[in-house]
């Protein structure tokens, strides 16, 4: 290096010692394949909201519930066998007196207790013997003193998605109270009898059935989450679950893949945002529903895949202080180049000549980018390039969300430079410092935080919104923590308008789950 800023001079020691860090912590290069860059937690207070949203979309769906009819012949004294039947056995609608959420060791208990469960049926009999053929019939109201269902469901990794299976299902009824309207005294008592187990089982099976449906819907809503993040037409980010999700007595975590990939340019479904959700990490003692760790390894990825697309580059044709893009400016300093191109207007080509790398520590983030800034002169129909500064500039940055993005802003640290090639003598290191200065401060600080500015989906399952995040930078990650809310995404008009796309829009199928 012909020169460095004192801040440079300063910086080089700590960068030593990271690199020396660095090399004692990666020996060797990582198979990154397996293993996770983002994962997730749901806190307890995570289950709760997910448990919140889900439950009474359940219970909507036993409202006018249809329980199988039922048909017995039932032996009664002195008159004989009677046949009797209950049919139209359909729910009223029922109420979630509380609910609860719990994880487990292997997977998630929900258990809701009902309210006010009611069920209209109609009854009938016929008997006949050599003698007398009767048969009658009317209706019947059954009010249930009140109802606990339960689910525990596991979650497992198959193939990069979540798969969803009900380990145990079940439904009680405590006590049922049968009114019939009409009938005779001997077969009102020898209906009772014979039915009330026989509806209550029935419609215990037809609830738990409803209920092993609506956890299969939900298995295919995660199962058909995608598999990427679509960012723009260079990078998407890989969304594929890695491991199967950890479940402990309080949270459930789920590993994500995480690394940048090149974009699938033939599907760019901007506002696809994936996920495993809404929740969160029992770091400390939090309530926040939802942690979201991002290891250094997801920025890096994304930064080689921005260089390697050749987007860290940049034309520069303007500064603040215009005259210094013309010859004419450099004639005492650089006497060569203002002989040789007498003024001539002059463009800068910012190039980044390595991807940059992300660095993040307790409560910092740290970058250094390599660039090659080439000095190029107007000519009347080319361009001459005249001499090539690198650059190593370092900038620390710093992390926040917005909306479900998580954006970034950087500023300049220091910088040092050295004089690569040039065909116009020896540059003047007090004159490239201060406009190298220029350059960064008023020009590619500026353009790097119009990026990062926009920044990058999290994965967040399309529908959800974060809300209340706030930021930790620990040892070689960030971690997101924040709430989230459910936006209840469209009226029935919208509902409409996307049906066709329904399989594409976590959304929607969110919405009709259950
Ligand atoms: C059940 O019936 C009772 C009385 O018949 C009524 O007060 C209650 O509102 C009903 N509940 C539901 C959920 O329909
Ligand atoms: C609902 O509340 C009752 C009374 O507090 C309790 O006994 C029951 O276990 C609760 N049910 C659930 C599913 O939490
Ligand atoms: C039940 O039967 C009674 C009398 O037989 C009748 O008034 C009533 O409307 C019926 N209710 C239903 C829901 O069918
Ligand atoms: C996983 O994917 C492979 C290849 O795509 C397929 O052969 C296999 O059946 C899948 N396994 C499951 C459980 O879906
Ligand atoms: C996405 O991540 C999974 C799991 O790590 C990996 O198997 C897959 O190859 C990745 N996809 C791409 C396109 O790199
Ligand atoms: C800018 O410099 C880079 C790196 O030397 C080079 O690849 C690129 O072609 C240059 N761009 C222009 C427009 O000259």
């Amino acid at each position: 290096m012909a020169n460095a800023t004192p801040l440079a001079a300063m910086g080089t020691r700590p960068l030593l010692l990271l690199l020396i860090i660095i090399t004692i912590i990666f020996p060797t290069s990582t198979p990154a394949a397996a293993s996770p860059h983002i994962s997730a937690v749901i806190s307890q207070s995570g289950l709760d909201f997910a448990k919140d949203l889900l439950v009474p979309r359940a219970a909507d769906t036993l409202a006018h519930l249809s329980v199988p009819d039922i048909e017995r012949s039932v032996s009664i004294p002195i008159i004989g066998a009677v046949r009797m039947a209950a049919s139209r056995i359909v729910l009223g609608g029922v109420a979630v007196a509380n609910s609860t959420v719990a994880a487990g060791e292997t997977g998630v208990v929900v258990a809701a207790s009902l309210s006010s469960v009611n069920l209209t049926m109609e009854w009938s009999y016929s008997y006949s013997s050599w003698l007398v053929k009767i048969s009658d019939s009317g209706n019947a109201s059954i009010q249930v003193e009140g109802m606990d269902v339960g689910v525990s469901m596991g979650l497992k990794n198959e193939n990069g998605s979540l798969k969803l299976f009900v380990m145990e299902c079940g439904c009680y009824m405590k006590d049922l109270d049968i009114t019939l309207n009409g009938g005779s005294s001997w077969f009102y008592q020898g209906f009772i009898d014979a039915f009330s187990n026989h509806i209550r089982s029935a419609v215990e099976n037809t609830i738990t059935n409803k209920i092993v449906e609506g956890a299969s819907k939900l298995d295919l809503f995660l199962g058909g989450l995608p598999k990427e993040i679509y960012v723009d037409r260079v990078a998407a980010m890989n969304v594929t679950f890695v491991n199967d999700p950890r479940f402990s007595s309080s949270s459930v975590e789920f590993d994500i893949d995480g690394l940048f990939i090149p974009s699938d340019k033939t599907a760019p479904q901007s506002d696809m945002h994936f996920g495993d959700t809404k929740l969160a990490l029992p770091l400390g003692s939090s309530s926040n529903m939802l942690w979201i760790s991002l290891d250094e390894d997801v920025f890096n990825s994304v930064s080689a895949l921005y260089f390697k697309a050749g987007l860290l580059q940049h034309m520069v044709d303007k500064v603040p202080d215009q005259f210094l893009l013309n010859t004419a400016s450099w004639r005492f300093f650089i006497p060569r180049l203002y002989r040789e191109y007498p003024n001539k207007d002059m463009l800068l080509n910012i190039s980044a000549i390595s991807p940059p790398s992300v660095r993040i520590n307790v409560g910092r983030i740290d970058t250094t980018v390599d660039l090659d800034v080439i000095v190029n002169v107007l000519g009347s129909d080319d361009i001459v390039p005249v001499a090539c500064i690198s650059l190593s500039v370092a900038v620390s940055g710093h992390a926040s969300v917005s909306g479900n993005n998580l954006v970034g802003k950087v500023e300049l640290n220091y910088f040092s430079f050295d004089l690569k090639w040039s065909d116009i003598g020896k540059l003047h290191t007090g004159i490239v410092q201060s406009l190298m200065r220029i350059v960064l401060k008023n020009l590619f600080v500026p353009y790097v935080n119009s990026y990062l500015g926009q920044g990058f989906p999290l994965p967040i399952i399309k529908g959800f919104v974060i809300r209340d995040a706030y930021i930790l930078t620990s040892y070689s990650s960030i971690i997101v923590s924040s709430d989230v809310s459910f936006i209840e995404p469209m009226d029935k008009s919208g509902i409409k308008q996307v049906a066709g796309s329904v399989h594409k829009d976590p959304a929607v199928t969110m919405k009709q789950l259950v």
